[in-house]
């Protein structure tokens, strides 16, 4: 095992053993490449503790998940309160706000989020940052509806002062990246200064017509886990 997945395995393993509790029925599974580490940990918990408990996935990753794990699966519109969510991110600032939608799942990610009573992060020692936009070089993932993404883009450019955001494609540029809602992603890398207080950016960029969400998670998050090289955890 690499370094950066040992990395992720660590944060995943930590923070399962610290916020999954016995008593926690309702639990919220995130996306990306950390969030199967998770629920490798929260099945280690046994069959007993895992009976009468229902997992809602942000997304087709985690519901499959969620599935081949032989786990209950349900969803956040029967169970609109969760007792904790468990998700991964791209970038992590000092505050607990963060970059995601690396995976274009921001929008259902951020409604898990918000749901949950707890809501905790892990992800290896790359995304812990001091500001968001130091690492992640594509910067902000943000989901609109398909028919409006000409206007957001040049919206966007306006905040922006230069075009830099861009649609995202699929691999090998057959199209566009849709979502699992039937929408676009499109990038917005942001100058270091506006994201020294990445909730004005966030307002600003929800207030486009034909924005469906930002990929700007700010001050949702408990604690954030991060594991290292030498094998320690980072919690903010
Ligand atoms: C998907 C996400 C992911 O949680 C984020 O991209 C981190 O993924 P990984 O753990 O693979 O680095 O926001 O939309």
């Amino acid at each position: 095992m690499s370094n950066i997945e040992a990395s992720k395995k660590l944060a995943a393993y930590t923070a399962v053993d610290r916020h999954v509790k016995p008593e926690h029925r309702i639990i919220g599974i995130g996306s990306g490449s950390t969030v199967p580490y998770v629920v490798e940990r929260i099945v280690q918990q046994g069959e007993e503790a895992n009976k009468g408990r229902v997992f809602i996935p942000t997304g087709f990753q985690s519901k499959e998940l969620i599935v081949s794990s032989k786990l209950a699966l349900g969803d956040v519109d029967e169970y609109p309160t969760i007792d904790v969510t468990l998700d991964g991110a791209d970038e992590v600032d000092y505050q607990l706000n963060c970059v995601k939608g690396g995976g274009a799942c921001h929008l259902r990610e951020k409604v898990l989020a918000e749901a949950a009573n707890t809501f905790i992060l892990v992800a290896d020692y790359r995304k812990n940052v001091q500001y968001l936009g130091t690492n992640f070089v594509q910067g902000v993932p943000i989901e609109v509806v398909p028919f409006a993404y000409a206007k957001v883009l040049q919206n966007l450019h306006h905040i922006l002062g230069s075009p830099n955001a861009v649609l995202r494609m699929a691999v090998k540029k057959a199209g566009p990246v849709v979502t699992d809602n039937g929408n676009f992603i499109i990038d917005a890398p942001f100058p270091r200064e506006k994201m020294l207080d990445p909730y004005i950016i966030m307002a600003q960029i929800k207030m486009l017509t034909g924005v469906v969400e930002v990929g700007l998670f700010c001050r949702m998050a408990k604690a954030a886990y991060f594991g290292n090289e030498d094998g320690t955890v980072t919690v903010r």
